[in-house]
């Protein structure tokens, strides 16, 4: 028997501890020695990466994943792809998503694990398809379930799920459980059944610590079957992240089951993470309520980076006297809202609607333009009823949302033009357009600073000549 290891220090792990802010330059020297720990796969990219390159760090995502690739030859570097949303936060049209995977592929992507917050298949449909279309020998499409619990998400639910991503042409299946609140016993019930559903197609669980089940919920998933488990190095993992790699990697052997890591490998990574987290807390960036363990999150269904980004946005409003007031406020705003899964965009729309409205004082006097738009349905279909009174409200009486996915017939290459036109000689490559066509403002502002920069260079050059 063999379980194998993804390692997400460069992605999961510091987006759910330190809010995605690990700049390259700190995890540079680790990468070649990282390439011989022996993983199934390394996620490094995708998620909030992307966007918190250009918004915070300064750094060219496409460029950070070309220096990844060229550090890490002989690992499978793995992304996380919102299907239809891309790395953003909006549906974009059926040529953009088809492009950017193109463009992942090529600049060094081997596995993309696509989800969409709702589970509404028609959603990733057009990131798999493109996936095989630009497959190389090493690509591997996942198709990945986002975890939740609700009365309207059952194990025969997630099994009837399963059966259709194999059928949609996946080529592994992955369990998000983004909260942590997948229990050892759910984990037992759901592999297993998905396991007699789908035969020998790999499962992958990825879970986080953040309510203190994930090392119980993962052993009892290794018991039921799993092929492969998300860990962090363990200085940065617990708390929100995912559970420690090393620790996992001991208990396995205890079993006799066999991972591919190499011990010594394994080991010198964390080592090389244990400043690097001391810096974090020293500089406040890791703060230490990220790194506990949390029950209430079994009641609210709080996934570790949601958590982090309400403490964030609450201590920017001086408002963190409002953070019980806003995690107890959240089970009732995903309850009008269809019960969705807590998974970005859906966590973010969720989460500050529920601040807005303890905010204000008064619930949906502010409705954010999000909620409006899922309302209409320009998200996908809620997985279950949502209120027909906020229904009422946004849509007006008797109004119902459109149930279709809308990008579907717009294949036009209109984005590509807009970018164009608005990035003029500061888009050196059509990855520079689409970070124009994802996040606009920041990569603006990136390649403008891109731009200055090289003029320094260049006349600096000179001068010293
Ligand atoms: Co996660």
């Amino acid at each position: 028997m063999k379980v194998k290891f993804t390692e997400t220090v460069l992605r999961d792990a510091q987006q759910s501890l330190i809010a995605t802010r690990m700049p390259f330059a700190d995890f540079e020297p680790i990468l070649s020695e990282m390439d011989k720990a022996g993983y199934y796969s390394v996620e490094c990219w995708g998620g909030a990466t992307f966007d918190s390159c250009l918004r915070y760090l300064d750094e060219d995502p496409w460029e950070r994943l070309r220096k990844i690739r060229a550090a890490m030859p002989n690992t499978r570097l793995q992304m996380l792809l919102r299907g239809q949303n891309l790395l953003g936060y909006k549906h974009y049209h059926d040529d953009v998503v088809e492009k950017f995977v193109e463009l992942s592929i090529k600049n060094g992507i081997d596995v993309i694990r696509i989800f969409d917050a709702l589970n509404d298949f028609r959603n990733i449909k057009t990131a798999l398809e493109a996936t095989k279309k630009y497959a190389g020998e090493r690509t591997v499409a996942s198709g990945c379930i986002s975890y939740t619990q609700s009365p309207v998400h059952t194990v025969e639910k997630y099994v009837e799920m399963c059966k259709e991503l194999k059928s949609m042409g996946f080529d592994t299946i992955c369990l998000k459980d983004m909260a942590g609140t997948m229990s050892p016993y759910e984990a037992e019930h759901l592999i297993k059944g998905i396991k007699d559903a789908i035969g020998d197609m790999p499962i992958i669980l990825h879970t986080h610590c953040t309510t203190g089940m994930a090392y119980m919920t993962i052993t009892k998933a290794i018991e039921s079957g799993v092929d492969v488990i998300d860990t962090a190095t363990s200085a940065m993992s617990n708390g929100t992240s995912q559970p420690a790699t090393e620790t996992m990697f001991y208990a396995l052997q205890q079993y006799g089951i066999d991972s591919d890591l190499n011990e010594d490998v394994i080991n010198k990574v964390n080592d090389f993470f244990k400043p690097l987290k001391q810096k974090y807390i020293d500089s406040g960036l890791l703060n230490p309520k990220s790194m506990g363990t949390d029950s209430q999150a079994l009641v609210y269904k709080v996934p570790g980076g949601m958590l982090s980004n309400m403490i964030a946005n609450l201590t920017d409003m001086k408002a963190m006297d409002k953070f019980d007031a806003a995690l107890a406020e959240i089970p009732a705003v995903r309850k009008d809202l269809g019960y969705p899964p807590l998974v970005t965009p859906l966590s973010q729309m969720v989460g500050n609607q529920a601040v807005t409205n303890v905010i204000v004082g008064e619930r949906y006097k502010n409705i954010s333009n999000e909620v409006k738009n899922y309302f209409k349905g320009e998200y996908g279909i809620a997985p279950g009823p949502v209120s027909k009174e906020l229904e009422e409200k946004i849509l007006g009486a008797g109004n119902s949302p459109t149930d279709c996915r809308i990008e579907d017939s717009k294949r036009t290459g209109e984005e590509f033009a807009k970018a164009k036109e608005a990035l003029g000689d500061l888009a050196t490559s059509e990855e520079d357009l689409m970070s124009y066509i994802c996040f606009p403002q920041q990569a603006e502002k990136y390649l403008k600073n891109r731009k200055e920069k090289q003029a320094n260079k260049v006349s600096y050059t000179i001068v010293k000549e």
